[in-house]
This record gives structure tokens, C-alpha cells and sequence, in this order.
């Protein structure tokens, strides 16, 4: 973000511009979440009910929560722990939740993004021009119960993350999104394209689009839900944050609603790309958090010029998750600066460490440590993973709807979204989601991933 100084009281960074501010939050949006997370969670949760609930959800409460953070940050001026706290002192704690969730997020997505640093070696080396799925499986499996090679990578994941957090050039990253985002739809959707024509596809189409009503359950729900705010990146903090750096006149209507298109755009988009592919080459819908890594490189292998694609993509990938994982970083941080006084460098580092020890075992839990349940059936992985979605992230989007829609007040919200004169026509709508449906639907549903980890703890 460049840098204007505004003049009065505490200096602050505002974004040049929207688009740097669509960008960023754009930025942290898109990330493996869309690419990996999206259509591997659609294969283990029954293909398109999955997909017809994020649907559901992604309306009746993405939406409106995306909108009610981002006017929450552009009133108060302030970062997530300072905003809610400015407007109601004793509720900083949502913020201080989402430092909580960024860090545990971070520690598993960095395992993930240690993985696409690891496909884009081997892709750049040649080695992954191969078509054999079970070969692909093999070596997919090899890499990631190599304890050593995991750790390594998930190392250098972070580490990159960490150099563009505290040299603070989020700007030139920003700048680098105009290019890279659009590159990546558009390869996307080449590999879609390759994917939904190659023989025997249809039946992942169907996999994909056609829900199959009894695969609902409440798992399935948990799932979906817990998606729709981990692809958003809301229920943290994130986009209270970057809305606090939007200049109190711009109009919030425009990017809240793009943010979520586009982010759903992606996710759609990696979802042709990999499942139709998935029952065309003979793999498993329901492989889980590999999908992605062993599926995709054999749809290259089918591709004219596959290597170049291969390479191209790893880059774009890794380039969407580092700008996801700097948004995480970046909470976590700006809260011990922005609340502590600390130093920025000095905190950057220091939270890096903690994280990379912290997400070491879910690295190693895909290989040594694979045996070892923290919950019920869940391993490391498996369990940041739960928390951060189907609680942490849940339970920070239920204090945002209850905090908008009856703390601060919903025609108050309503007001500082219409400043300037900007029409709002859905006003009403939105007012009667943020009291009415969005807190007792996510209630309920957080309720139940309290259950299922009471009773893991119990057995
Ligand atoms: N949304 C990102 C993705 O899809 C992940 C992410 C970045 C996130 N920042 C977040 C998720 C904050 C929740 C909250 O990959």
C-alpha cells in the first residue's frame, strides 16, 4: 500500500487507491483456500450438496458479513482489536480471537504452502511430467511423510512470508497482484477447459454440479460454512483491517460484493480444473488434502507445452497463498505493534518462529507423526484445521453479525454506509440478514462443532 500521510492526529496509511484496497483484500481472498482447499473439500464432503450449501451460505451470510467488516474498519480507522474496541470497549476480544485464528490458520496453510514450493522445484526440474496417477500418488506420498524435506519447505514458506511483512513491501506485492491474479483465472481456466474435455469427464461434472441431497449432514454443513469464511477470509479481523485503510468517502458497496464474486470465480474455476479430471484420469474424489497436488500435474501431462503449464501454475499459486499468509501475518503482528507498542521487526520475527513451531507438527503429521490423534480421529493437521474453520473463524463471524447487527446497530452500520449519498438499496435486506439469519444460522452450526469436540474429547 503506498503511503499518504493524512495529516491529522495519528498518521495512518490509506490506500492510494480502491483498487489497491480490492487488490489486498482480493489478495488475501484468493489463496489455497480456493485452489486447494475448495475442490478437495467438495470431494470428501459429497460433491455438489457441498457445493449447493456454499452457495447458500456464501449469500445468506458471506455477503453480508463481508460487508459489515469492511464498514466497520472504514469507520473506526483502526485495526481489528482497536475498532470493535472504539466502538464498544469490552468487545475487543473478537479482535483479539482472530490474532488467535490467524496464527493457528498460518501454521497449517504454511505446511501447504511449503508443498507448492516443493511442486515447483520438482516442476522446474522436470520431474513431474508424469501421467501415471498411482505414480503421481507415490510420489506426493513420498514427499510428504519425508519429515525432513516437509519441515524444510514449510520453513521457506514462511520465511518468504516473513520478508515481505516486515520489509513492508505489501505495495510492490499489490502491484504485482494486477498481473498475477488475472494470469491465474486465465490459466485456470485453460486447465479447466483441458479437464472438462477430457474423456470420461462428465462424470466429475456431475460430481461437481448436481447435488446429491443425501450426502447432507451436519458434518457436511460444518464444512460448508467453515468454507465459505475460510475462502472469504472473514471472521478474523482481515477485512475489518484493510477497511480501516479506505478513505472514509469511498463507496463499500462496489468491492464487497466483487471481493466475493471473484473469490468464488476462482473457487469454481479450480473446482472444473481439478474434479472432472479426478474421475476422468481414474483418482479419488475423496484423496483429501492431496487432491489438488496429485490430480493437476497429470492434466499437464495431457496438455501440449504441460511442463510450462505446470511451472506457470506453481508460480501463480504459491504467489495467491503468499498473499493470503502475509494477511494472516500481517494480523498478527499489526495487533502486537498497533496494541503493545512492539517492535514491528522484532515481533514479525519473533511470531514466525512460534508459528513455524506451532504448524511443524502439522507437517509432521502427514508422515511420522500420521498415527497420532490430538482429538478423536484428528491428527495436527486435521485439528488446526477444525478449529480455525469450524470454530475459531465461525465464532468470530457470529460476534461480527451479533456485533454490527445489535451492538453498534444495524441502521447505524446502515448509515455509515450510505455516507457521502451512496445508494443502498438492499439496506433493508441486509439489515434483517445481519440480525435476524445470520447469528441464530451460524449459533446453531457452531453449536454443533462444539458438540462433535466434546464428544471427541469424551471417547
Ligand atoms: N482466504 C484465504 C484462502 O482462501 C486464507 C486466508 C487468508 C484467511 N487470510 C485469512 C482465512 C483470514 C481466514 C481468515 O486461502
Amino acid at each position: 500500500m503506498d503511503i499518504i500521510e493524512k495529516g491529522q492526529g495519528k498518521q495512518r496509511d490509506q490506500w492510494t487507491s480502491k483498487i489497491g484496497f480490492i487488490l489486498a483484500a482480493a489478495g488475501s481472498a484468493v489463496g489455497l483456500g480456493n485452489l486447494w482447499k475448495f475442490p478437495y473439500s467438495v470431494g470428501t464432503n459429497g460433491g455438489g450438496a457441498f457445493v449447493m450449501l456454499y452457495f447458500i451460505f456464501l449469500v445468506l451470510i458471506g455477503f453480508p458479513l463481508m460487508l459489515a467488516a469492511i464498514t466497520i474498519g472504514r469507520k473506526t480507522q483502526l485495526s481489528a482489536v482497536g475498532a470493535y474496541r472504539s466502538i464498544k470497549k469490552n468487545w475487543a476480544f473478537v479482535g483479539g480471537l482472530g490474532v488467535v485464528c490467524g496464527f493457528f490458520i498460518l501454521a497449517f496453510y504454511s505446511t501447504v504452502g511449503g508443498w507448492v514450493i516443493y511442486y515447483l522445484v520438482k516442476a522446474l526440474s522436470g520431474g513431474l511430467a508424469i501421467k501415471d496417477p498411482k505414480l503421481l500418488g507415490e510420489i506426493f506420498g513420498g514427499f510428504i511423510s519425508s519429515p525432513t524435506a516437509s519441515i524444510a519447505y514449510q520453513g521457506i514458506f514462511l520465511l518468504i512470508t516473513l520478508l515481505i511483512v516486515i520489509r513492508g513491501i505489501s505495495g510492490g506485492i499489490e502491484k504485482a497482484s494486477k498481473i498475477m491474479m488475472p494470469a491465474l483465472l486465465i490459466l485456470l481456466i485453460m486447465i479447466a477447459i483441458r479437464s472438462v474435455t477430457l474423456p470420461g469427464a462428465m462424470k466429475g461434472i456431475e460430481f461437481f454440479l448436481v447435488p446429491d441431497f443425501s450426502k447432507i449432514d451436519m458434518n457436511v454443513i460444518m464444512n460448508a460454512l467453515g468454507q465459505v469464511f475460510f475462502s472469504l477470509s472473514i471472521g478474523m479481523g482481515v477485512m475489518v483491517t484493510y477497511g480501516s485503510y479506505l478513505d472514509r468517502n469511498t463507496n463499500l458497496l462496489g468491492p464487497s460484493n466483487s471481493i466475493p464474486l471473484l473469490d468464488t470465480a476462482v473457487a469454481m474455476v479450480a473446482g472444473f480444473a481439478t474434479l472432472p479430471a479426478v474421475f476422468a484420469l481414474g483418482f479419488e474424489a475423496s484423496e483429501g488434502p492431496g487432491l489438488m497436488f496429485v490430480t493437476l500435474p497429470a492434466v499437464f501431462a495431457s496438455m501440449p507445452l504441460g511442463n510450462i503449464f505446470c511451472i506457470l501454475f506453481f508460480i501463480l499459486v504459491l504467489f495467491a497463498a503468499l498473499t493470503s499468509s502475509i494477511s494472516m501475518l500481517e494480523v498478527c503482528v499489526s495487533y502486537f505493534v498497533d496494541e503493545k507498542g512492539a517492535d514491528r521487526i522484532k515481533s514479525s520475527i519473533i511470531i514466525s518462529i512460534i508459528i513455524y513451531f506451532v504448524g511443524l507438527p502439522a507437517s509432521l503429521s502427514m508422515g511420522p507423526w500420521s498415527d497420532l490423534r490430538i482429538l478423536g480421529s484428528l491428527n495436527f493437521f486435521d485439528f488446526y484445521d477444525k478449529l480455525t474453520s469450524n470454530i475459531l473463524l465461525t465464532s468470530g463471524g457470529l460476534f461480527l453479525s451479533i456485533f454490527v447487527g445489535w451492538i453498534w446497530g444495524a441502521d447505524n452500520a446502515i448509515k455509515e454506509i450510505r455516507r457521502g449519498g451512496v445508494k443502498f438499496s438492499l439496506a433493508p435486506i441486509w439489515k434483517f440478514l445481519i440480525k435476524f439469519i445470520v447469528p441464530p444460522a451460524v449459533f446453531i452450526i457452531l453449536i454443533n462443532s462444539f458438540k462433535d469436540v466434546i464428544s471427541a474429547i469424551l471417547s
